[in-house]
C-alpha cells in the first residue's frame, strides 16, 4: 500500500466488537486475565495499550520500520534511548541540535558519566576524528534545529558500520512523508510527535522506531520500566492526526517555499535557511536524500536593519511561539526561547545569534503568509 493509504487504514481497525471505523480510545488502565497465568494481549496501560498499539502499528509502517515505541514526550523518546548506553559511553551529535536535546545530553547523562562530542556533521573529517574508543553512537538531527544543516545520512550510517557505532536520527522536522532515515540504514529513528506528525498543536509525544528486533524488544521495556509510556487520549488523537500527515506536509512545504522566496529576495534579510532553497549549501544533498524539503524556514536579519521587538509585533499570523509543525504559522527566536538552555558561547558556536529567527509554516493561505511577514518587515 501507498504511504496515503497506510497512514489512514493500517493498524487502525482494531474494534472487533463493535467495527467501530475510527480507532476507540480504551482509557482502561488494566485488562481482566482469563484465569491465573492466561495472560491477556494488554495487561496494564503502561506496558501497552490497544489505543497505543494501533498508533504503533501506524507510525512504525509510515517510518518504514517493524517496531515503534511511542512515548509521553520527543525527549520521552531520547531519553529512553539514552538508557541503551550507560557510563563511560561516548555519543557524537551535531553542534546545532534542539537545544532541549543538548541539555538532556549535558544537564543530565553528561553528569551520570555519558561522554559528548558536538561537532559538524557536514564535516566528515571532523566526524571521523571524533570517534574514540568508547563511541558507541551517532546522534543525527536533520535538518538540524533551528538552522536546517542537512546531515548526509548515508555517509554516517557507512562510518557507523565500519566502527561498529549505533546511528539514531531525529526525523522531527521532516517526519517520514519526506524522510525515511531507516532506508538508508540508520538503527533508530526518533521524533517528537508533538510537532508534523499530530500536526495540530494539541499533543505532546514522542516516537522511537527501529527494524531491528531486538532494540526493538529492550527499547519497548526500557519505556515500560522507565515510565515514558505515551497516554490513551494522547495516541487517539494523534491516530487522527497522522491520517493527513502527506497532505499538511505537501501544504506546509508550498507555503515554506513561497516564505524562504520571499525572505531571499527581502534587503532587510542577511540570510534564509531552507533546503529546498538552491542557495542553500547542502540543496544538492537535500534532493538526495529527503522527497520534500519541509514546512520550516530560519532567516537571519540583518544585523541592526531591524528593531527584533517591533518587527515581531508588527506579525499578525506568525504569533511569537515555541514548537513548530501545527496547522497554525509560528515564529520564534532560538537565542532566547527554543535553544536558551543552550549556553551561549555553545549558541554562538552553533551559529545561532538574536538576529535569527524560526518559522514554522502553517497551512494559512500563502499570500497572506508573505504579505504578514513584508508588513512586519516596513514594505
Ligand atoms: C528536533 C526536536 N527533537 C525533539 C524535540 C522534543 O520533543 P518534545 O517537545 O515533544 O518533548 C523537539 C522539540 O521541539 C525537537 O524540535
Amino acid at each position: 500500500m501507498g504511504f496515503k493509504t497506510d497512514a489512514i487504514q493500517n493498524g487502525v481497525y482494531i474494534d472487533k466488537t463493535f467495527q467501530s471505523v475510527t480507532t476507540p480510545m480504551y482509557a482502561s488502565t488494566t485488562y481482566f486475565f482469563a484465569g491465573l497465568g492466561e495472560m491477556p494481549q494488554f495487561d496494564y496501560t503502561r506496558s501497552g495499550n490497544p489505543t497505543r498499539w494501533a498508533l504503533e502499528q501506524n507510525l512504525a509502517k509510515l517510518e518504514g520500520g517493524k517496531h515503534a515505541t511511542l512515548t509521553a514526550t520527543g525527549m520521552g523518546a531520547i531519553t529512553t534511548v539514552l538508557f541503551l548506553f550507560r557510563p563511560g559511553d561516548h555519543i557524537i551529535a551535531g553542534k546545532d541540535i534542539y537545544g532541549g536535546t543538548y541539555r538532556l545530553f549535558e544537564l543530565v547523562f553528561g553528569p551520570l558519566g555519558y561522554e559528548f562530542s558536538f561537532i559538524d556533521m557536514g564535516n566528515p573529517d571532523e566526524l571521523r576524528a571524533a570517534v574514540r574508543p568508547n563511541t558507541r553512537a551517532i546522534w543525527i538531527e536533520t535538518p538540524s534545529n533551528p538552522l536546517l544543516n542537512v546531515t548526509d545520512i548515508a555517509a554516517v550510517v557507512a562510518l557507523a558500520r565500519e566502527r561498529n557505532l549505533l546511528t539514531i536520527a531525529d526525523n522531527t522536522f521532516l517526519s517520514p512523508w519526506f524522510q525515511r532515515p531507516l532506508e538508508f540504514g540508520v538503527a533508530i529513528v526518533v521524533e517528537s510527535m508533538t510537532k508534523y506528525i499530530n500536526g495540530h498543536s494539541d499533543v505532546i509525544g514522542g516516537a522511537i522506531v527501529t527494524n531491528n528486533d531486538d532494540l526493538g524488544a529492550r527499547l519497548k521495556e526500557l519505556s515500560n520500566c522507565l515510565g515514558t509510556p505515551l497516554a490513551a487520549f494522547d495516541s487517539f488523537l494523534v491516530l487522527r492526526g497522522i491520517k493527513t500527515l502527506a497532505y499538511r506536509m505537501e501544504g506546509h512545504q508550498k507555503n515554506a517555499l513561497a516564505v524562504a522566496r520571499f525572505l531571499e529576495r527581502h534587503p532587510r534579510i542577511a540570510r534564509v535557511y531552507y533546503p529546498g532553497l538552491e542557495s542553500h549549501p547542502h540543496h544538492e544533498l537535500a534532493k538526495r536524500q529527503m522527497s520534500g524539503f519541509g514546512g520550516m524556514v530560519s532567516f537571519a536579519v540583518r544585523e541592526n536593519a531591524l528593531d527584533l521587538s517591533a518587527f515581531v509585533g508588527r506579525l499578525r499570523i506568525f504569533r511569537l511561539a515555541e514548537s513548530l509543525g501545527g496547522v497554525e504559522s509560528l515564529i520564534c527566536q532560538p537565542w532566547s526561547m527554543t535553544h536558551l538552555s543552550m549556553p551561549e558561547d555553545a549558541r554562538l558556536r552553533a551559529g545561532i545569534t538574536p538576529w535569527i529567527f524560526r518559522l514554522s509554516v502553517g497551512l494559512e493561505e500563502t499570500d497572506d503568509l508573505v504579505a504578514d511577514l513584508a508588513t512586519a518587515l516596513g514594505d
